[in-house]
């Protein structure tokens, strides 16, 4: 679209706001790289904290770079004090991702000079924001349950010190590696409303606790990442094989979204979605969740009769529901670790805005009247 053209788009649909060197996607085909590399390859041999300096150092990590991240993550696993305290003065009835973002911001105090915007200074924010994201989640899960808190352990990798924070157990490799996978295929996708939430707060070269805070909100709404929490109430609400078909057509009759379906981009299958379908079902059979994933074997099956013509496929919300639960994550938990994940992207994106930044500022067409007379109060 021109500069100058006055033809809005829906949705921004078509629309290339931004350059990135981070993730390709051609949602025709199915593909997604992260800087080139399929990602799938990156979900089977890297790790989180791998894939991370992938995306902000735009090539992967020698060892000593990689080694020299890690520490500096788990460095910083632990909260301020005095923010643990406010944490646990919250009302337990909180939703997760809203003690999420209130405590995202909130470290913006403990910092003692959050308006830094140059290169380096974003990466050390970015990287202790990344390492703390955890511990106000965990600490507020903990808390509103009358469990103590349990402190990080820095001997862990992202992944497990999450989860030990979290159930006060170091999990086994195989949920260890589960909740990895997932980081990866979540932490970047080109520009998704919650990335371009952050680059536009970027952009008016506001800080990194604004960019990434922002970028919460966009994210939990449940045409975003609230969707895995909305395929969990689904499948709770079919509860049963037998009810998957009944429950799908009715929902197509009324022109109602079935959660975990469809995307902007992507017309055909969304690879983290085919990656998540055999890592869900394994880890299913594992757990004893098998129905679980029969039934959303069953819903994809249908859709797929119903729909697949019309490019309508799993997203990556649908089976990343079913892995969670898996994992033994209770259901509100699920949108709060969606962002977790995605501020490796988030964080990639603000440093790609801030280089060679130009403020973003699209303008609406006015559809409203000319010309009206001001009528006094009285008078209206
Ligand atoms: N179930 C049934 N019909 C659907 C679905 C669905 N999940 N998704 C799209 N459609 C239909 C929609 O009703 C519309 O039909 P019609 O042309 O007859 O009005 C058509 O497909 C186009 O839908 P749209 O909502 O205009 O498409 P969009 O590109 O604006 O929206 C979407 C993409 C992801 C918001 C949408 O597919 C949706 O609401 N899906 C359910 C929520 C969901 O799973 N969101 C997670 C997205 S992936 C993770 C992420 O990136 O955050």
């Amino acid at each position: 679209m021109s500069p100058d053209s006055s033809t809005a788009s829906k949705g921004l649909e078509g629309v290339v706001a931004a350059e990135s060197k981070m993730s390709f996607i051609d949602g025709a085909k199915g593909i997604l790289e992260y800087v080139g590399i399929p990602i799938a390859a990156l979900a089977e041999n890297s790790t989180f904290e791998e894939t991370v300096c992938l995306l902000w150092d735009g090539k992967l990590p020698t060892r000593e770079r990689l080694d020299s991240f890690v520490a500096g993550v788990r460095s910083q696993y632990a909260l301020p004090r005095e923010l643990i305290d406010i944490i646990t003065s919250f009302p337990k009835s909180a939703e997760p991702m809203h003690v999420l973002r209130t405590g995202v911001s909130a470290l913006a105090l403990w910092d003692k000079s959050p308006d830094e915007i140059e290169p380096a200074q974003v990466r050390l924010k970015g990287k202790n924001l990344m390492a703390r994201m955890p511990a106000i989640l965990t600490t507020f899960d903990r808390y509103r349950q009358g469990k103590e808190i349990v402190p990080p352990d820095p001997s862990l990798s992202f992944a497990a010190n999450l989860m030990y924070m979290l159930n006060g157990e170091k999990p086994t490799p195989t949920m260890e590696k589960a909740l990895d996978v997932c980081l990866i295929l979540h932490t970047d996708h080109g520009l998704n409303a919650s990335t371009f939430a952050a680059r536009v707060i970027a952009s008016t070269l506001s800080d990194v606790y604004s960019a990434i805070t922002g970028a919460i909100g966009a994210l939990r709404g449940p045409l975003h990442g609230g969707a895995n929490e909305g395929v969990m109430h689904m499948l709770n609400e079919i509860g049963s094989i037998e009810n998957v078909e009944p429950y799908v057509k009715k929902k197509l009759e009324a022109k109602d979204k079935v959660m975990g379906f469809g995307h902007r981009v992507y017309k055909t299958r969304d690879p983290r979605a085919m990656f998540l379908k055999g890592f869900s079902r394994k880890l299913a059979e594992q757990t004893g969740n098998s129905k679980l994933y029969e039934m959303s074997r069953k819903i994809e099956d249908l859709m797929d009769k119903e729909v697949g013509s019309r490019g309508i496929y799993p997203n990556v919300d649908f089976y990343s529901a079913t892995t969670y639960h898996c994992i033994g994550l209770r259901l509100d938990l699920f949108t709060p670790m969606f962002a977790i994940s995605r501020i490796g992207g988030w964080l990639g994106h603000v440093i790609e805005q801030q280089h060679g930044n130009r403020l973003i500022r699209p303008k609406a067409d006015y559809i409203g009247p000319h010309d009206q007379p001001y009528v006094p109060i009285g008078e209206r």
